[in-house]
């Protein structure tokens, strides 16, 4: 016992010294830059904290995360402790956030929650959004799973190309046009097919990736299997010269070469902007700049633009949005140049009601999709109510696949691929298609599911019953023909019963397995199947 309390008050001596250097820290001028660093499925993730301390312990300054980059609205240092008050946008939803740190020796420790988005968004009412429709599938560890504690030392940032932070007070203001209805361009008769950038290498892209995923589309078959378009996400943007012209930045040297080498393959090429100032990843947006950039993206021979909200939100309000999007959907039309306008925030003010008007082919319906089951549910989920708003040339958009990107099981992946395909949603490949192993190469392939997404009739499908851990989705095709897909959600085997009368289908339909590849021939009143835990059975029905 003695020594117990012996070790205590050794323990307490050791503290009590220890805690000089702090008292010491307490007069440290925190002024100047401090750096983070921290590895994530994004890459290597950099928090920059640019501080400036008066006498009184006031900090002003900016911090600048990988989604954010903003002015210090208030800030303070007392003792060891630093409070920052900082703004942060995310999915549309932009929140003032207190982030506090502490002094510990040379570092600045900082809370990582206030820095990084809490939980995937999406639409008000949807359940399993963070958007207000319900506790989030997504909620717990931030998705990029950062520790609690981010460990900032003085230092320099990384060389980047991101745009730096915008004085939003000082913003020219930029004129909303009336509203009225962009006519249809006449693309997307079925669910654009292709590739994108984001899901497997975020904004780390250039000019050398971009044509060796398009000599892989073309080698696997992915391209003569409908997979059209090469899309370059965020991270491709560079600086603004004297006349406004946004140009590429050095991973791109030449942007029209590069849209040339892809087009001679048989491919077309996208790229990305916001309507904001900066995109997400805080690279230059095309606020102020709609007429000149859907120009230079013409000139450069641009077939598909993804045009994401991001710090339009610190600009303008949700009501706005339509306007927002009608401007570039207008300068797009004004250059002549056939182009898939994708429309990217999120789904929220009621996106599926007004997108086609505004030239719009695609837009998103949710939050980001993330690699995991439960992510992917949750997107995929909230399809169904909006079945209803889809058609040839306007389609909901539920975000890329992830399939082949490690995160989920062969069996989910097929899952994924089959429900995307019910959906008729876009199927845009996020893997490395430079090497796909034999199970993606079956999925991303598997040509009868893609003809269920490519039905031309348009026909959304619907998740029409529940029975245990499986549901049931079901998709007319025209002509007497249906896709179905029956999911089990449970993690264990479980027996499905199909009854055509129960799903107000005819009695004896011809069936055809479309992941085992094998007519069932005709079944009289329905079906039994046993489907592994996650795994799908998917069905193509058809009358005489
Ligand atoms: C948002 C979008 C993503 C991607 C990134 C790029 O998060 O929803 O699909 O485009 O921005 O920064």
């Amino acid at each position: 016992m003695r020594s117990i309390v012996r070790r205590w008050g050794e323990l307490l001596s050791t503290l009590a010294l220890s805690a000089v250097p702090f008292v010491a820290a307490a007069a440290t001028d925190v002024t100047g830059t401090w750096v983070a660093r921290q590895a994530s499925p994004m890459g290597e993730m950099e928090f920059v904290f640019r501080l400036k301390g008066d006498a009184k312990g006031a900090l002003s300054g900016s911090v600048t995360t990988p989604f954010n980059d903003g002015p210090i609205l208030g800030g303070s240092v007392r003792d060891t402790v630093i409070t920052l008050s900082i703004e942060t946008e995310f999915f549309g939803d932009l929140q003032r956030r207190t982030v506090t740190g502490r002094i510990v020796g040379d570092q600045l420790q900082f809370e990582s929650a206030a820095l990084m988005p809490s939980a995937p968004p999406g639409p008000p009412g949807v359940p399993g959004a963070g958007g207000g429709g319900g506790p989030a599938l997504g909620a717990g560890p931030p998705p990029m799973n950062l520790p609690q504690t981010l460990i900032a030392r003085r230092g320099t940032p990384a060389p980047s190309f991101k745009a730096g932070p915008v004085d939003y007070k000082t913003l020219p203001q930029v004129e909303l046009p009336a509203l009225r209805i962009v006519p249809e361009n006449g693309l997307a008769m079925t669910p654009p097919m292709g590739w994108n950038t984001w899901n497997k290498f975020h904004t780390q892209v250039d000019d050398k990736t971009i044509r060796g995923i398009a000599d892989a589309m073309v080698a696997s078959g992915m391209r003569d299997a409908g997979y059209a378009y090469i899309n370059i996400d965020d991270g491709w943007e560079g600086r603004r010269d004297s006349n406004g012209v946004l140009q590429p930045n050095a991973n791109f040297p030449d942007m029209k070469a590069l849209a040339d080498y892809v087009h001679s393959k048989g491919l077309k090429l996208g790229l990305y902007s916001s309507p904001g100032p900066r995109t997400c990843g805080g690279f230059e947006g095309s606020h102020g700049h709609e007429e000149i950039d859907a120009r230079t993206w013409a000139s450069w021979g641009i077939d598909y633009l993804k045009y994401d909200w991001c710090t339009a939100s610190r600009v303008w309000k949700n009501e706005d949005m339509r306007a927002v999007y009608q401007r570039m959907g207008e300068a797009i039309r004004a250059t002549g140049r056939p182009m898939i306008y994708s429309l990217c925030q999120y789904g929220i003010a009621g996106v599926e009601s007004w997108g086609p008007l505004v030239g719009g082919n695609l837009w998103r319906t949710t939050g980001d999709i993330f690699d995991s089951w439960a992510a992917m549910l949750q997107n995929i989920t909230a399809q169904d109510a909006l079945a209803g708003s889809a058609a040839p040339g306007r389609w909901n958009d539920p975000d890329m696949l992830e399939v082949g990107n490690g995160g989920m099981t062969a069996t989910e992946y097929r899952t994924h691929f089959s429900l995307w395909a019910m959906a008729a949603a876009p199927l845009i490949a996020g893997n490395d298609v430079r090497a796909l192993d034999a199970d993606t190469r079956d999925i991303l392939l598997n040509k009868e599911v893609i003809a269920v997404d490519q039905d031309p009739s348009g026909q959304q499908g619907r998740r029409v019953a529940q029975q245990g851990t499986m549901e049931i989705w079901l998709r007319s095709l025209g002509h007497g023909a249906y896709a179905l897909a029956a999911v089990n959600r449970g993690d264990a085997q479980a027996e499905v019963t199909l009854q055509w009368a129960d799903l107000g289908l005819p009695a004896g339909l011809g069936a055809r397995d479309l992941w085992l590849h094998r007519d069932l021939g005709r079944l009289a009143d329905g079906y039994q199947s046993l489907i592994a835990g996650h795994g799908v059975l998917m069905l193509r029905l058809q009358r005489d």
